[in-house]
């Protein structure tokens, strides 16, 4: 996938623009994922992801270095765009049969736990800075 061409926060306030429809409700909605993004993690948030990450290894493997190649890694993915996704199997956003029958009754606050999580795992996933 190439990172350069999609940059998940911009197509995130994209998501958001249309979805609020008015400026002043997309202040708003804007402003509350700004504080969601920033809200800091704790040891106890990865634990938390650590667990409910069990039914995903069979897939994703145990730390999200996944076990075949049409399985996307998640380990040392950003925590953002991993929130990001999985919101997007929601929502519609993003369509998959499989990822959409995963995320079944997971809340937002288990996305996020996930998220930190994979993020925080060891793997071969890189960011090209220019
Ligand atoms: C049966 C196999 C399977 C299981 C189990 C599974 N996934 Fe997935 N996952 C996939 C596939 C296939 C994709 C790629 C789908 C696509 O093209 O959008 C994917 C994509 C993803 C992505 C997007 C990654 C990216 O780089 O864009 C995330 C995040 C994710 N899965 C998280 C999870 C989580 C969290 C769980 C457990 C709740 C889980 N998956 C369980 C197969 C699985």
């Amino acid at each position: 996938m190439n990172m350069t061409k999609m940059n998940p926060i911009r197509s995130a306030v994209r998501a958001v623009r249309v979805f609020a429809g008015s400026t002043a409700h997309l202040a708003l909605v804007a402003g509350v994922s700004c504080a969601l993004l920033a809200a800091p993690v704790s040891a106890q948030n990865v634990q938390r992801g650590a667990e409910l990450s069990k039914p995903c290894a069979a897939c994703h493997g145990p730390d999200g270095n996944s076990i075949a190649p049409n399985f996307p890694r998640l380990a040392g993915q950003h925590e953002d765009y991993l929130v990001y996704s999985l919101r997007s199997y929601r929502n519609g956003a993003r369509k998959n049969a499989i990822m959409s029958g995963q995320i079944g009754n997971l809340t937002e606050q288990d996305f996020r736990d996930l998220s930190a999580f994979y993020a925080r795992q060891k793997g071969p996933l890189s960011v090209i800075r220019q």
